[in-house]
């Protein structure tokens, strides 16, 4: 593989992990704030980047290359209200998108078609995840200072079961 795709394709592993973490603390911040459905739509969007994450590395395995553990950042923050959270859920995503955009553009320079078949499913994902994020926003918008009808959304996000996701090309 090409060096400075394999570097970008490991960096992107360690910020799949940064999500994971990001959506645990969210998790916990809703847990202490009373909102047990957030926390459990949280929880769920921690694991599926896990997913996301494993899912490089696997790729990562195949390709024999190697893969550099950098240090995770420090994801804890304290958010307004859950409206705020799914803020910077969708400010989080966009970035996430942007970086699996800059990946699909380094492996197209280099003619490494192999990867840009593979982060095609990445790219895809991240329409789902900044669409997610949006319309929990825009629910979030009506509600406004509604506590009946924010209690209501929670009682939505409890719904949510993790089902991890097939990823191509990880085998
Ligand atoms: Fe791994 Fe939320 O994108």
């Amino acid at each position: 593989m090409n060096a400075e795709l394999s570097k970008a394709m490991s960096e992107q592993i360690n910020k799949e992990y940064y999500s994971a973490f990001l959506y645990l603390a969210m998790a916990n911040w809703c847990s202490d704030n009373g909102l047990k459905g957030a926390s459990n739509w949280m929880y769920a969007q921690y694991q599926e980047e896990l997913a996301h994450a494993q899912g490089i590395y696997q790729y990562m395995q195949t390709r024999s290359e190697p893969v550099a553990f950098a240090a995770i950042d420090d994801p804890s923050g304290d958010w307004d209200n859950l409206l705020d959270v799914f803020k910077k859920t969708l400010a989080h995503e966009q970035f996430v998108t942007d970086s699996i955009n800059n990946l699909a553009s380094i492996a197209m320079k280099v003619n490494d078609h192999a990867a840009y078949i593979f982060l095609q499913w990445y790219v895809t994902e991240q329409v789902e995840e900044e669409g997610n994020a949006n319309d929990w926003i825009d629910r979030l918008t009506l509600a406004a200072d509604n506590t009946n009808a924010l209690l209501n959304i929670d009682e939505q996000l409890s719904t949510r079961v993790f089902a991890a996701p097939v990823i191509p090309h990880t085998v």
